[in-house]
């Protein structure tokens, strides 16, 4: 990722002089989009404007800004959806991206900053307050800053692609459960975007979905590649297997928050799952969703006793473990989301 030359553009110029220096303003207020286009320009900036992000995404495809100045609440396409996909863009993931929300609008700014966002100003501002901030984002200090941020963030994609790496590895000497984590990845975030998740939310789910069987890497081969019924000791051996996952997440901050998929997935709606025997909505929504591209996946893979099963019998097998085995909300939003998608997931399946 190379954040650098758009910054360097910025800081190399002295403040004093914007003359060229493009800004994108993202704002679904006409009266605050006039507002910074006349305040910016008598700086010397040159001004953009888009009223959503959407529409910033086409402006800034045909006319790439130096700096990005967005509101988080938009029709169409929000601004936490706008900073998620540049940032994971890496033609425009340079492009330092300032957050304009109000006070009580803590959580969402932090989730932005997580995802790329280079600084945020509170809203109402004055012309003065944003030229401090603009001021700041332009200094040297702000500059190490933000290459710090990106090689932390560089650091933990690299991490998160080297644990996935192990479980495919882990997965692919079992020619059973080969691909098995990435299915269930493609399902959980495809739930998750059909619940009205965000980019933010649906990047987290696909992390989470190739990352909750990952304590399996502390699974003794006998036991895992085990092609006969388990015993008593066996099965308590793999049970582990969430306990190890969640304690290998927990040294991993910056993906804290998939820890309840992880440690939560082989739980059941009736109690009776595991490791903590949690019962109904107790189980974290995630993991309930989880559960059930977990099911489906296991139901339609070939198995060393048997074959996997038709997509049509194994929906069938998922409807009726709803409400005992399996959540049923999630059982219904999996089904709605088949209806859907189907003619791409079933590709996915042969
Ligand atoms: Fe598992």
């Amino acid at each position: 990722m190379n954040r650098i030359p758009a910054v360097e553009k910025i800081v190399k110029k002295p403040f004093e002089d914007k003359t060229g220096l493009k800004i994108l303003v993202v704002d679904d207020s006409k009266s605050i989009r006039l507002t910074l286009e006349e305040g910016l320009s008598m700086e010397g900036y040159l001004v953009l404007t888009a009223k959503n992000g959407k529409m910033a995404l086409e402006r800034i495809h045909d006319n790439r800004p130096d700096l990005i100045l967005s509101d988080v609440y938009m029709p169409e396409m929000d601004g936490l959806e706008l900073c998620a996909i540049l940032h994971g863009d890496p033609l425009y993931s340079d492009i330092p991206f300032v957050v304009m929300s109000t006070e009580n609008d803590a959580a969402n700014m932090r989730h932005m900053m997580r995802f790329g966002a280079a600084a945020f100003i509170i809203k109402p501002f004055n012309i003065e307050q944003l030229m401090m901030t603009l001021n700041k984002i332009c200094s040297y200090e702000f500059l190490l800053l933000l290459k710090e941020k990106e090689r932390l963030d560089a650091e933990q994609k690299l991490l998160i692609a080297g644990i996935t790496s192990l479980v495919q590895a882990l997965e692919a000497r079992d020619k059973y459960t080969r691909g098995h984590s990435e299915r269930v990845s493609l399902i959980l975030s495809g739930l998750v975007k059909r619940l009205g998740g965000t980019q933010y939310d649906i990047d987290r789910a696909q992390i989470a979905g190739r990352l909750h069987d990952i304590g399996k890497i502390g699974i003794r081969d006998n036991v895992l590649l085990k092609t006969e019924r388990l015993n008593y000791d066996e099965f308590e051996h793999i049970q582990q297997h969430p306990f190890i996952g969640a304690s290998i997440i927990k040294t991993i901050p910056s993906i804290a928050d998939i820890l309840p998929v992880v440690f939560s997935h082989h739980e059941r709606m009736d109690g009776n799952g595991y490791p903590q025997g949690l019962k109904g909505d107790s189980i974290p929504l995630w993991a309930r969703m989880t559960a059930v591209a977990d099911t489906y996946d296991a139901l339609t893979s070939d198995r060393p006793y048997r074959k996997g099963m038709s997509h049509d019998k194994a929906l069938s097998v998922v409807n009726s473990a709803s409400g005992t085995q399996l959540c049923p909300d999630s059982v219904l939003l999996f089904f709605e989301w088949f209806e859907y998608e189907k003619p791409d997931i079933i590709g996915i399946y042969g």
